[in-house]
């Protein structure tokens, strides 16, 4: 579709908007999202997208306020629940990959609801993109890149979804080239070369053409044949809008300690994991312009048992990296107690993921309606990681999480670094726009309407 509304850095984008405004005086009101006139200049990166639509180029400047919707999730979040006026476009996840490359498959639930989610954001005047993979979607990526012929089906495959539903875009959350995801993904040493042309070829298609492509992606470059990250992937930034880099799921049940789940920083931390300060200086190293690049950021938090004798440091203060009792995994919002382990799409047992969406810390107790921790429940802050932690002594669960304070200081950094702006991950996990407000604050977004 047409964005009708400019979610622009420049102030030349401002000026067309209110060209746009003053032309369409009949037109329904649209809103979009922009910076106060103070914003720095637009960076345009070199080697601007040349296969990209002409608005794509306007890309560089323009305000990514995004995120993925569950839709699995959509008996109890249906699409009319989303603030839309808050995003420029939002993604549905997930379709996934199968062993036919010419395939690719939307289960029942999420083939029934598309359509009114597309709807439904198209009302807003917001762009619906469609994600392709996730952990438990990418089994078959490889393949469907691996030769001509399969690239050439794959193309097909993904341009029959858009026309079909009507998609502004495509989001490919490959997980991950040439390096393992969830256990049985096919992997080959030329993944990230073979996505590469795939995407070029994907592109050249008339339909293609002119839509919105993106890749949700690790802290680090694609690897390369020898599983360590390319050197050089400006090539992707001149086929894919922008990149979205997940910076979560950085510590959790797998860690040997506690730690931040996304981390801003983490110089100043004991264990270097990754962080989005790593990620962007990771990315852009490697030639992708930052500008392009997204923030990926939870609204959902960690837990983890931590036994009272090591939760604090100091009478009050709760320790940050403390040893936790991975046998006694707490049971996360969506895990059903008693219910034992489950199997995954690769076969294997998998204990309780033990994640808890910002609304369910609300609704579980450890935070306040309006999302700071609730009487009883300790606090901590980490100031390098910028993200804080909360504990309740009594069943010693320790959580680690975005609130809204972390989530400004994200957003400040988006806006520092003039990177291109923030996915969510997911967005029904906030409670009241708490930190969807907060990010869109620091970042100075404001709506206006024509
Ligand atoms: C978009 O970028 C390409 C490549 O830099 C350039 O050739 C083209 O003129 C630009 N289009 C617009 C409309 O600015
Ligand atoms: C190409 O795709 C087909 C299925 O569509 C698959 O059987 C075959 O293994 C793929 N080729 C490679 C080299 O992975
Ligand atoms: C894609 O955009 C170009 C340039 O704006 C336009 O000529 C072409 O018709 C568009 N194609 C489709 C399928 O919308
Ligand atoms: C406890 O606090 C001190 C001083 O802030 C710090 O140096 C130390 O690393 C902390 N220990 C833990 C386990 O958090
Ligand atoms: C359940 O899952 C956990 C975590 O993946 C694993 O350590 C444990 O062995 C599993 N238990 C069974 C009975 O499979
Ligand atoms: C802490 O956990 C205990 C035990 O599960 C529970 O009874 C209590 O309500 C919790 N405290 C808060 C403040 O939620
Ligand atoms: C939530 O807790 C904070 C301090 O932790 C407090 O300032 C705020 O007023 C509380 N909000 C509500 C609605 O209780």
């Amino acid at each position: 579709m047409q964005r009708p509304q400019s979610i622009a850095l420049s102030a030349f984008s401002l000026l067309a908007a209110f060209l746009i405004l003053s032309e369409n005086v009949h037109a329904a009101p649209l809103c979009g999202l922009v910076p106060p006139t103070t914003t720095a200049a637009v960076v345009v990166p070199t080697g601007a997208p040349s296969g990209l639509p002409a608005s794509a180029n306007g890309t560089a400047g323009d305000v990514v306020a995004t995120g993925w919707y569950a839709g699995w999730l959509g008996a109890t979040q249906p699409p009319s629940q989303i603030s839309w006026t808050k995003y420029s476009a939002v993604t549905f996840a997930f379709a996934t990959t199968t062993p036919d490359s010419s395939q690719i498959a939307l289960d029942t639930q999420s083939a029934d609801l598309l359509p009114e989610f597309v709807s439904a954001a198209h009302d807003n005047g917001v762009d619906a993109l469609l994600s392709v993979g996730g952990w438990t979607g990418s089994l078959y990526y490889s393949t469907a890149v691996a030769t001509a012929d399969n690239r050439t089906a794959f193309v097909k495959a993904v341009v029959g979804l858009v026309t079909q539903y009507g998609l502004d875009g495509i989001d490919f959350d490959w997980e991950y080239p040439n390096h393992q995801g969830i256990g049985c993904n096919t992997i080959a040493p030329d993944d990230s070369a073979n996505f590469l042309l795939f995407l070029q070829q994907l592109r050249q298609d008339p339909v293609a053409a002119n839509i919105t492509l993106t890749a949700a992606v690790g802290q680090t470059p694609f690897a390369g044949p020898d599983g360590t990250p390319t050197a050089d992937v400006s090539a992707f930034a001149t086929v894919l809008n922008h990149i979205a880099v997940m910076n979560y799921d950085v510590w959790g049940s797998w860690s040997p300690t506690v730690g931040p789940n996304a981390p801003l920083d983490d110089s100043c931390s004991p264990v270097q994991a990754g962080s989005a300060t790593s990620a962007l200086k990771a990315w852009t190293g490697a030639g992708f312009p930052a500008a392009q690049i997204v923030l990926g950021v939870p609204a959902y938090g960690h837990s983890f048992f931590v036994d009272n004798s090591v939760a604090f440091n100091g009478t009050n203060n709760l320790a940050l990296y403390p040893p936790f009792v991975a046998s006694k995994q707490p049971l996360g919002d969506s895990d059903v107690p008693g219910a034992g382990n489950s199997t995954d799409q690769c076969g294997n047992s998998v204990g309780p993921g033990g994640t808890f969406d910002f609304y369910s810390l609300i609704t579980a107790g450890f935070l306040n309606s309006t999302g700071q921790a609730a009487p009883g429940i300790d606090y901590v802050f980490d100031t390098c990681s910028q993200t804080p932690f909360v504990y309740n002594s009594t069943s010693e669960v320790m959580i680690s999480f975005d609130d809204a304070t972390s989530f400004a200081a994200k957003g400040k950094f988006i806006a520092d670094n003039d990177m291109a702006g923030f996915a969510v991950w997911h967005v029904g996990g906030d409670s009241g726009d708490i930190l969807l407000d907060a990010i869109s604050g620091s970042m100075g977004l404001e709506q206006i309407c024509s």
